[in-house]
C-alpha cells in the first residue's frame, strides 16, 4: 500500500514537474517531434524561419558523443548559441554540412551562407522551416520502417536497432575528432531504489558507453568516481537532471518506468 501510493505521488510529480516548466499540461509529442530541437536565437530576427533539428535522423548516423563533445552542442535547447558564421568556417551543423561526403558517401548539404544564389533558397528551407510547408527528404515513417518497435518516445527501440544492426552510429569526424586511447569500461551495476517493492535499477556502462562515451557523464552530470557519490532521487531525474538530462527528451522517456526498473524483487 506504502510504496503504491509512494509511486501514485511520484506520477503525480510526473504530470506537476511538466507542468510548471511549461505552465500548460504539455501533450505527448508524436513519435517523429520526439528529440526535436527548434533553435531560435536568431534566425526570426534575421528574417528566416526558426530552425529545426530531429535527433532520430542524426542519432541514426552519429553518435551521441561526436555531437556532444567532439563538435560541442550544448545538451540544452538554444545553448550552443549557433551562428550563421560559425556554420559557415565549419563548426558546429557546418562540421557535417559542408558539401562533403556524409557516412553513406552522399554529399551532405550545405548550411547557411552569406549569399543566396535564387537556386540556393530550397536549401536554407531545409533547415530553416519550422513553420513552413516543406516536405522534408526524410520521411520519419519510411526512415524507421524496419527499426524494432519500443513503447514511448520516438516508438523505436533504438537499444535494439543497434543490436540487430539497423544502425550504425559512427563515433568519428574526420578533421574534427581526435584518436583517442579509449578508457575500460566499467561493470554494469544495479542502483537501489531505496524503496522497499520498488524494482532496482540496472544500469549498463558497457552500452551506455556505445553512445556517449564517458565525458558526456562524467564528470558533468555524475562524478563518477566512486558509485554512490552522487545522490538524487526519482523526483530530480523527473525535473531533467542526472539520468533525466538524457532520458526527458532523447533517450527513451520517464514514462517508461519499467525499462530501468527492471530487477526482479526479491
Ligand atoms: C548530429 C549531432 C547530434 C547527435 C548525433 C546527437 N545530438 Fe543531441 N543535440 C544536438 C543539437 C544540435 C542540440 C541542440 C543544441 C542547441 O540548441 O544549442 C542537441 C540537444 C540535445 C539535448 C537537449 C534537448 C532539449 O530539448 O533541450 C539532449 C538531452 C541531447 N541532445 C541528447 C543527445 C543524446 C542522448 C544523443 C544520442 C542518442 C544525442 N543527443 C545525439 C546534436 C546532436
Ligand atoms: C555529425 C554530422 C552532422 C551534424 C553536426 C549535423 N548534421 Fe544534419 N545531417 C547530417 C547528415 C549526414 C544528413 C543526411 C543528409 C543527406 O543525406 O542529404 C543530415 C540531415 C539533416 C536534415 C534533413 C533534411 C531533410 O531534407 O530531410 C536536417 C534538417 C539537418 N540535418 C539539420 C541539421 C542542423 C540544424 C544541424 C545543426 C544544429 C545539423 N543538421 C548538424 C549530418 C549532420
Ligand atoms: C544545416 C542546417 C542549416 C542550413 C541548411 C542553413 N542554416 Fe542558417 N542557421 C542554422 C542554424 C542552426 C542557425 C542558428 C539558428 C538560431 O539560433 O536562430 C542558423 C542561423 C542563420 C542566420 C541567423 C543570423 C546569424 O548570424 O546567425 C542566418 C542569417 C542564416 N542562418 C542564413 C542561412 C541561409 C541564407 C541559408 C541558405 C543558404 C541557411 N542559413 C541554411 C542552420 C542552417
Ligand atoms: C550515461 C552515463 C554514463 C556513462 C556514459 C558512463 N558512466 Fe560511469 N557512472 C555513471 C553512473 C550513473 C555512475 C554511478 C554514480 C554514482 O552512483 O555516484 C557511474 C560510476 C562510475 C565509476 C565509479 C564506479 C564504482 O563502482 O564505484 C567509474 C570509475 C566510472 N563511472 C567510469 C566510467 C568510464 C571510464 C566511462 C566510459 C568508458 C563511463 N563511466 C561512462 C554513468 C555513466
Ligand atoms: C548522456 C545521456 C544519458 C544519460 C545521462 C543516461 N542515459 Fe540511459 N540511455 C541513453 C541512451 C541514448 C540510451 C539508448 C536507448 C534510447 O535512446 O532510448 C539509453 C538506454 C538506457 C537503458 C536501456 C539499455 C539497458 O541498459 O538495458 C536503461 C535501462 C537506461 N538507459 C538507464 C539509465 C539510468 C538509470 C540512468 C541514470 C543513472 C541513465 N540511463 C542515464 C542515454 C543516457
Ligand atoms: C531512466 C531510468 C529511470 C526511469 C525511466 C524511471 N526511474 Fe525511477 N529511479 C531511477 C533511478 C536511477 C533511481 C534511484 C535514485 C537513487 O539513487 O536513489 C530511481 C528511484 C525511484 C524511486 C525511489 C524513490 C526516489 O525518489 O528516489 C521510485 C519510487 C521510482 N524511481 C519510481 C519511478 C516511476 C513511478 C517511474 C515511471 C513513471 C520511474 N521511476 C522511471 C531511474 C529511473
Amino acid at each position: 500500500m506504502k510504496r503504491t501510493l509512494t509511486v501514485m505521488f511520484l506520477v503525480f510529480i510526473l504530470a506537476a514537474v511538466t507542468f510548471a516548466q511549461t505552465g500548460v499540461k504539455k501533450r505527448r509529442p508524436l513519435p517523429f517531434e520526439y528529440g526535436r530541437v527548434v533553435i531560435n536565437n536568431y534566425s526570426e530576427k534575421a528574417g528566416l524561419a526558426p530552425v529545426v533539428f530531429d535527433h532520430w535522423l542524426h542519432r541514426a548516423k552519429y553518435t551521441c558523443r561526436l555531437c556532444h563533445v567532439d563538435i560541442g552542442f550544448a545538451m540544452k535547447s538554444g545553448a550552443t548559441a549557433i551562428k550563421a558564421s560559425d556554420n559557415i568556417s565549419g563548426y558546429y551543423c557546418g562540421a557535417c554540412h559542408n558539401k562533403k561526403p556524409g557516412p553513406d558517401g552522399k554529399k551532405v548539404f550545405e548550411s547557411c551562407s552569406t549569399t543566396v544564389p535564387p537556386e540556393e533558397k530550397t536549401r536554407c528551407l531545409r533547415c530553416h522551416f519550422l513553420g513552413k510547408n516543406v516536405k522534408p527528404e526524410y520521411d520519419f515513417v519510411n526512415f524507421t520502417e524496419r527499426f524494432p518497435k519500443g513503447r514511448f518516445g520516438n516508438g523505436i527501440d533504438w537499444e535494439k536497432a543497434e543490436a540487430e544492426g539497423l544502425v550504425k552510429p559512427i563515433d568519428f569526424l574526420e578533421g574534427v575528432s581526435i584518436k583517442r586511447q579509449s578508457l575500460a569500461v566499467q561493470k554494469d551495476f544495479s542502483l537501489s531504489p531505496k524503496l522497499e517493492g520498488m524494482p532496482d535499477i540496472i544500469f549498463s556502462h558497457k552500452k551506455h558507453t556505445v553512445w556517449s562515451g564517458c565525458e558526456l557523464c562524467h564528470p558533468e552530470i555524475f562524478i563518477g568516481v566512486q558509485k554512490g557519490t552522487t545522490k538524487y532521487s526519482m523526483i530530480e531525474i523527473f525535473s531533467g537532471k542526472y539520468c533525466g538530462v538524457c532520458h526527458t527528451s532523447v533517450a527513451f522517456p520517464l514514462t517508461d518506468c519499467q525499462r530501468c526498473h527492471t530487477k526482479a524483487v526479491q
